[in-house]
């Protein structure tokens, strides 16, 4: 290969743009093509399309390498799933791994190779507007779901025709950016970055994750496109990950606003020697670097192997034997939309739910509740309901709420959107809105934010409602009529004033294309909920960055204000809702725990099992979950770190047993030694309906200290359900 063959293979340009497919591979770009100059699109898809593109990739090239096609497939191609965090609220890995294979059959059927996604960024801080991209803000819980979702998108074999590489993003510590902000500095500790920021991207690595992508942002001053010590030392060294790894868009060039570097060629040698392979869209390599690689033996090994990294990924998707296997139309226009894709997210949209409050036991509604309002804008806007990154998703697709609840009450139903989420509220529609209220014996409040103000660049100082659905919250709830919320949200927010005594509380994030007939048979309980929270609900804006496996303190947290503690003074100590809480139409008692053991040695294992029963006389589900303490080590720990979950379908009055096993390395931190160490002395652990939930405790002994290779949060705890 040449030294220009070779920076193509390296270089990703974007084909369309996100609304605009495709439009941006116009002659020249075919010419680049024939030059063997580009290895990579995205922002392109179609079957018959891309078969064009490829076919003169590989008859009219030199070398006839063929080109990978990419876009962000993230929690859907055409048939939409929850958003990324709503999915993550099924506390079900299945779901998640189901959904990103009926992403991927799509996808693939499309003519797409590769999906920049899952996002596994840890998210802490509910105004960071890409929160609602991720699984929320647990290192393990977030590490399953990664895992979960590459086994999804991969299947078993790349090669097959509808498995799409995956991309474990954005590496580093993305969603550590300063105050929320988007793009913004992470400065934080060794240790955080090792314990909370890295582990989901170690335990994609492990699931064989065939793409990483770095960061936009910098760790402490150091950008990671340009961190060596993070991309060469750690994840090519210590992990010897061999996988592709991807800049994300422009963010070589970026380096220049960083201020680490002055010219082009300097961002791209900085690149390359962090073995950033492939370039998105900057077209530095490309252009810029020709004479530095030429210059530099260095540089020269670096592009080799890059090269040699992006020419293998496309060894993996069997394209070098088969470029056109992606590209059947028939398969396109027969997988896209079918109603077993549709059923799939109905079912992940149904169990993402979360029910925060059902204080007077509102829900589920009769069969026939009398005459209903539904109220609010969202209940009908069916682009909101796909979310952001909605890929090839159509809001003409969805079934709204609104059009489920016509169909489903008649005549019973009285609609007014009331107020939208921007601007000003317009009094006369909120006066309607009230009146349609009185006329009814029941409400239906949707509200919350519309897509457009979570996801890329939508971070907000105040996770408040939007103003006017809060003035319409206000109006409606001073009727006096029983109110049940919907909340539509890509993130965590205050629910001023919507959390007021007796209220009766349904988060149901952005549910997909399937969201009314989803939200629908919560509402009436033909399932009951059972989602969970994957990211505390703070209180008030304030509070943020708010999560659960915080450190204790010197002075921890006291209730009592007359203690000098870690706390503010002017709201509680909790969270409005923590992490992992949601209720059920059902009951639930835990009893019968039973450890395997009182001390967990090297090469050992502990089964931690308990009895969950379903007291009442609905079938539902619960989330068994499994939180740990050291509560003494070389330095401090979290209060509280979840280690195991469960989400366990138990018929009425059945009992089910979940037995969680750990190995002592689940139990290893980043120690002052720099490695991963579990120490010896006592393990405290719970078992819960949520992090706040806490029902059976207990407490084992490492006898001897342990040394790892990987930190705890990362790996997987064995479950198993008896009784079913
Ligand atoms: C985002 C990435 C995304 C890329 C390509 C960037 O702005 O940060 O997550 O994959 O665009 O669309």
């Amino acid at each position: 290969m040449t030294t220009a063959e070779k920076l193509g293979q390296l270089n990703q340009m974007a084909g369309g743009r996100q609304i605009a497919l495709n439009s941006r591979i116009n002659e020249a770009e075919y010419d680049r093509v024939r030059a063997g100059g580009v290895g990579s699109y995205l922002h392109v898809a179609g079957a018959e399309f891309l078969a064009e593109l490829q076919r003169v990739a590989v008859e009219e090239s030199r070398l006839g390498i063929p080109l990978l096609f990419a876009m962000d497939v993230v929690h859907g191609y055409r048939t939409m799933f929850p958003v990324p965090l709503g999915i993550a609220a099924t506390f079900d890995p299945a779901d998640a791994e189901l959904a990103a294979r009926v992403a991927a059959v799509e996808a693939t059927s499309a003519g797409l190779h590769w999906t920049f996604a899952p996002m596994i960024d840890i998210a802490r801080d509910a105004r960071w507007g890409r929160i609602v991209e991720g699984a929320g803000e647990e290192p393990f819980f977030v590490s399953a779901m990664a895992r979960a979702q590459v086994r999804g998108y991969q299947g078993t074999d790349l090669s097959h025709s509808d498995t799409i590489l995956a991309t474990a993003k954005h590496f580093g510590a993305y969603g550590a950016g300063a105050g929320g902000r988007d793009y913004d500095s992470a400065d934080i500790s060794e240790r955080t970055l090792y314990e909370v920021y890295l582990p989901p991207f170690w335990a994609a690595a492990d699931e064989g994750a065939g793409s990483f992508m770095v960061a936009f942002n910098d760790i402490g001053g150091v950008p990671t496109t340009a961190n060596r010590a993070l991309l060469n030392d750690l994840l090519r060294g210590s992990w010897d990950y061999q996988g592709l790894v991807v800049s994300d868009w422009n963010s070589v060039l970026e380096l220049i606003n960083h201020g680490v570097v002055e010219t082009r060629a300097e961002a791209g040698a900085l690149a390359l020697l962090a073995s950033v392979d492939m370039e998105m869209t900057s077209g530095i390599y490309a252009a810029d670097m020709a004479e530095a690689v030429e210059a530099s033996p260095e540089i020269q090994v670096a592009v080799d192997a890059s090269v040699l990294r992006v020419l293998m990924a496309k060894e993996r998707l069997g394209l070098f034997d088969a470029p056109l296997a992606y590209n059947d139309p028939a398969r396109e226009a027969a997988v896209m939309l079918s109603p077993e894709h549709r059923a799939a997210a109905r079912q992940v949209a149904e169990r993402s739910m979360v029910l925060l409050r059902n204080d007077t036991g509102l829900l589920p509604l009769a069969d026939a509740p009398g005459r209903v309002a539904l109220i609010g804008a969202l209940a009908d806007d069916a682009r909101s309901m796909i979310g952001s990154w909605k890929a090839q998703g159509q809001p003409e697709d969805v079934t709204t709420l609104l059009a489920t609840l016509q169909e489903r009450l008649g005549d019973n139903l009285v609609y007014e959107p009331g107020a939208g989420t921007r601007g000003e509220a317009d009094p006369e529609a909120i006066a309607r809105a009230v009146r349609a209220a009185e006329s009814a014996d029941l409400v239906i409040l949707v509200t919350g934010e519309d897509y457009n103000l979570s996801g890329e660049a939508r971070s907000r100082s105040d996770i408040a409602l939007p103003a006017p659905q809060q003035e319409l919250a206000r109006a409606i709830l001073a009727t006096g009529k029983p109110v049940v919320t919907v909340l539509m949200t890509g993130r965590p927010l205050d629910l001023e004033p919507l959390d007021a005594d007796d209220a009766t509380i349904l988060v149901a994030w952005f549910p997909g294309t399937e969201t009314g007939p989803a939200i629908a048979n919560v509402l009436f309980g033909d399932v009951s909920p059972g989602g969970r929270l994957p990211a505390s609900f703070p209180r008030r804006t304030g509070q943020a960055p708010y999560f659960m496996g915080h450190y204790p303190t010197g002075r921890p947290a006291d209730p009592d204000l007359s203690k000098d503690s870690a706390r503010y003074m002017d709201i509680p100590i909790t969270p409005a809702y923590a992490f992992g809480h949601g209720l059920s139409y059902a009951s639930f008692e835990y009893s019968g725990l039973n450890q395997s053991t009182d001390e967990l040695v090297q090469g050992g294992t502990i089964t931690i099992s308990a009895d969950i029963t379903n007291t009442s006389g609905i079938d539902a589900d619960e989330v068994v979950q499994l939180y740990v303490r050291d509560p003494v080590a070389q330095v401090a720990r979290p209060v509280q770190e979840m280690r195991g979950f469960s989400r366990v379908t138990i018929p009425a009055g059945e009992t089910r047993r979940v037995a969680f096993t750990l190995l002592p390395e689940q139990f290893a931190y980043f120690a002052p030694s720099g490695r991963f160490e579990a120490d010896a002395g006592r393990i405290d652990f719970r078992i819960g309906s949520s992090s706040d939930d806490i029902r059976l405790t207990g407490s084992f002994d490492l006898p001897a200290s342990v040394i790892a290779d990987a930190p705890g949060a990362a790996l997987v705890t064995r479950v198993e359900i008896e009784g079913e």
